[in-house]
């Protein structure tokens, strides 16, 4: 039986003429990257069998096929967050798919608020490591066999090698990146002080609403992930004034050459 992950990447394979070898997730007004790949091949999301719909601001909602640094890359302008309302089989589909089209590394953006007080928006904050606080698992219900085993290792989720990788490119190209803990919560509204300090208690240095369905899916394929979360804003009771997309957005925005050439020279070298 073919499952909608599948019937996905048969749809995408028959029009593609590379074949990509590193997935690209951009996150919320990080999209323009795929902006950035040669010889593109667009593929709306509506068009592909399974795939719902993007419907956040700031996300384009489409598949890009092509080359980037030299390398064969597929991107998603755009990604689906469980608190749209879809279930996480619905989340992590592209990423199954990414795996089925012959994807072995998977670069996951995210924009998240920042925990670590250390942090200013605008940071990039490599991702060494998650807490799931969404209190679901997008591995629930039979084990997909081909793919994974059923209770997979999570020590590695994020590569260590990828990690020194985009240290090493980021001190080359003189940008300056934290580290830390990436929070995963199901949102949509943003958290509260309290939440916060319970957060950063439990060893968070930032929160964002999307990135840890995606990764528990990679780890369980065995792909190779690196994560970089743009801190957009202090998270919620840090500074003074309330939180919104708006600011989201344009910090995303202030951030994007850093981004940009941190992820190109990032793909160069992979
Ligand atoms: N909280 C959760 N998700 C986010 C935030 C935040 O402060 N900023 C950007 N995404």
């Amino acid at each position: 039986m073919t499952t909608t992950y599948q019937e996905a990447a048969k749809f995408v394979a028959d029009q593609m003429k590379i074949k990509p070898e590193i997935g690209l997730i951009l996150g919320s007004g990080l999209g323009v990257l795929a902006d950035e790949i040669e010889n593109p091949l667009h593929i709306p999301y509506h068009e592909i069998p399974g795939f719902p719909q993007s419907t956040v601001e700031g996300h384009k909602g489409q598949l890009v096929i092509g080359t980037l640094e030299g390398k064969s890359v597929i991107a998603m302008q755009g990604r689906f967050h469980f608190y749209e309302g879809y279930p996480l089989e619905l989340v992590t589909l592209p990423v199954r798919m990414m795996k089925s089209l012959g994807v072995h590394t998977i670069l996951v953006t995210n924009a998240s608020g920042g925990i670590n007080t250390s942090f200013s928006p605008g940071d990039l904050m490599i991702i060494e490591d998650q807490i799931n606080f969404t209190g679901q698992n997008p591995l629930i219900g039979p084990n997909l066999d081909e793919l994974g085993v059923r209770f997979p290792d999570m020590s590695q989720a994020y590569s260590n090698d990828l990690r020194e990788l985009a240290f090493g490119v980021a001190g080359e190209l003189q940008i300056n990146v934290q580290k830390g803990v990436y929070a995963g919560v199901v949102g949509p509204s943003y958290e509260t002080p309290a939440e916060i300090k319970m957060l950063r208690k439990m060893g968070g240095d930032a929160v964002g609403m999307s990135t840890v369905p995606e990764v528990i899916v990679a780890a369980h394929s065995g792909m190779k992930v690196l994560g970089i979360s743009c801190i957009t804003n202090m998270a919620s009771g840090i500074l003074p004034q309330p939180l919104s997309h708006s600011e989201v957005m344009e910090t995303a925005e202030l951030a994007k050459a850093n981004f940009l050439n941190l992820v190109k020279g990032l793909v160069r070298k992979i």
